[in-house]
């Protein structure tokens, strides 16, 4: 038996987003330590990188599923304007990223992150088919609400740090650096929408902090087991340079775990919503003191009414 209530009446109010066109030229490839000539810096955010194609694919697939579902009544209209300019954002997300992997690709790194993820969706999917569940939607919208806290959490910190230690970016060849602050802007602009979702549709606490603690563990293990893969293809996994730098990204003074730990946990609290974690100032001063290498490709389209 279905755990899900039905639809609140309670449609949240996003603001709303705005798709862009990344000015960054990535055809020109980069260096295999493209991220200041650091192994574990650059293997870790490629290993990422390798997620995301299929990663934001589910997002978009998530959130157009539980679109759908929302009553058709006006009171519904912003979130869903909000769904469509979240698809405008991830799909652009998705679309840089698949060069940036080509070019991975092309250096000799094998992307195992994404095809694994893809075969445990899709064998997700199929199990549900057969037991004729209806709270697929449910289930993937609090599985993407989950995948969403945390790059809202990492975008705020890579933001935060510009320039200062603990900088995760710092030292990084011009094209990539702007592609991941831009994606972490993005990130933070558009971190409640599938939340809101989930929420709006009547997506119970229980599920979504199953599907959170789900997430945070094969997050933690996928995205270990593919650095240390771009690490042995690069041939720096047994330099100590490398478990020094990687010892440091995590639990240095300005370490991934001090500073990520905490807003993540949040995730937990009963009342929690997105809002409540980080500084909401961050993405806008990124937008704005770089608006010449972004373009607005304006707001998504209404499709329609049936
Ligand atoms: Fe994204
Ligand atoms: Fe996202």
């Amino acid at each position: 038996m279905s755990t899900f209530v039905t639809v609140t009446d309670q449609p949240t109010a996003n603001s709303s987003l705005t798709i862009r066109r990344l000015l960054v030229d990535l055809s020109t490839g980069f260096d295999r330590h493209w991220n200041g000539g650091d192994a574990f810096r650059s293997a870790y955010m490629n290993a990422l990188s390798m997620s995301f194609p299929v990663g934001e694919q589910f997002f978009i697939e998530a959130v157009r599923n539980g679109a759908a579902k929302l009553p058709s009544d006006a009171r519904f209209d912003a979130l869903r304007q909000t769904v469509r300019e979240f698809i405008g954002q991830e799909a652009t997300h998705r679309q840089l990223h698949s060069i940036y992997n080509a070019e991975l690709e092309r250096q000799g790194f094998k992307n195992h992150w994404g095809p694994r993820a893809l075969q445990r969706v899709e064998k997700a999917r199929a199990m549900r088919r057969r037991l004729h569940s209806r709270s697929e939607h449910f289930h993937e919208l609090a599985v993407t609400a989950a995948f969403e806290h945390y790059t809202a959490v990492f975008g705020e910190q890579t933001l935060c740090r510009q320039g200062l230690p603990g900088d995760w970016l710092a030292g990084a060849q011009a094209p990539l650096q702007t592609l991941w602050r831009w994606h972490a802007a993005e990130e933070t602009e558009h971190k409640s929408v599938a939340f809101d979702l989930y929420r709006a549709l009547g997506g119970n606490e229980r599920s979504r902090l199953f599907w959170f603690a789900f997430v945070s563990v094969i997050f933690t293990v996928d995205a270990l087991r593919q650095t240390t893969n771009n690490l042995w293809h690069d041939k720096t996994l047994f330099k100590p340079s490398t478990w020094l730098s990687g010892v440091n990204f995590f639990w240095g003074r300005s370490g991934f775990v001090w500073r990520c730990f905490g807003a993540s946990l949040a995730y937990f609290r009963k009342d929690f919503h997105p809002t409540q974690v980080g500084q909401a100032h961050l993405a806008d001063d990124w937008l704005k003191a770089n608006s010449a290498l972004w373009q607005a490709v304006g707001r998504a389209p209404v499709p329609p009414q049936a």
